[in-house]
């Protein structure tokens, strides 16, 4: 869902996280003018969400391979791609990977959310992140692999979301089928709004259809 950036509800991340660094994980600032915010938006051949001229924040992570890769930035293409989960989100909330935190600042300003789990994999990207969020009761960070992670007993969410990826590559659609096989059964069934979703999933999908089977179940609700 490409929605108008003018309209999005993310603040500046500039002026929440500061650059620093530490260990696999490091924050950038980087200043770009319209040209370089136009050609940052290119997905699948198209000029998706331009980003303004500005100065914008970037998550590198080194992988546990050895390669670093920028993870997460607040260009308005990344922005515009996840209005959808801030707009869904109510009850309780299950959110796999941390990032700049830059979904949580829009989610924790709505009353209708009552919690708000978060996993993530590298400890260095909660210790530089959590002090730049707001403190709020209903928010809590664990450091573990969702892949491994296992909520608690009788835990049951209203909305899922899992933005793990660095990029949209096809290969991404069996991770998150997985994630989704797994996780279906923790959705709270009594909700008629409960929704699970992946980071560009439907995009990838509709983009590059033919290129891998896509094996996952319909456990996504409202399409
Ligand atoms: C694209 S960023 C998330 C952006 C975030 N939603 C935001 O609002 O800024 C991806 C995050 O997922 C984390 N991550 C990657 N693999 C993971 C895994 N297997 N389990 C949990 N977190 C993971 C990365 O370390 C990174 O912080």
């Amino acid at each position: 869902m490409i929605r108008d950036a003018r309209m999005q509800p993310f603040p500046e991340m500039s002026g929440i996280v500061s650059e620093c660094a530490k260990g696999r994980a490091s924050i950038q600032h980087v200043t770009v003018d319209a040209e370089a915010g136009r050609t940052a938006s290119y997905v699948y051949g198209e000029f998706r969400a331009p980003s303004p001229a500005g100065t914008y924040v970037t998550l590198r992570i080194t992988d546990d391979i050895g390669k670093p890769r920028v993870m997460m930035s607040d260009l308005h293409y990344e922005r515009v791609t996840c209005f959808e989960v801030v707009e869904r989100a109510h009850g309780d909330v299950l959110i796999a990977g941390l990032g700049l935190g830059m979904i949580l600042h829009p989610i924790l300003g709505k009353q209708e959310v009552r919690s708000v789990t978060v996993i993530e994999k590298y400890s260095e990207v909660v210790e530089l992140i959590s002090p730049t969020l707001p403190y709020d009761p209903r928010l809590t960070i664990v450091n573990d692999d969702i892949f491994t992670w296992r909520p608690p007993s009788g835990s049951r969410y209203d909305v899922i979301w899992f933005d793990i990826w660095p990029d949209f590559e096809v290969t991404r659609l069996s991770e998150m089928a997985r994630l989704h096989r797994k996780f279906g059964r923790y959705l709270n069934r009594d909700n008629a709004n409960r929704w699970m979703e992946s980071w560009h999933r439907k995009e990838t999908k509709r983009l590059a259809p033919k290129q891998v089977p896509d094996s996952s179940p319909a456990v996504t609700l409202n399409e």
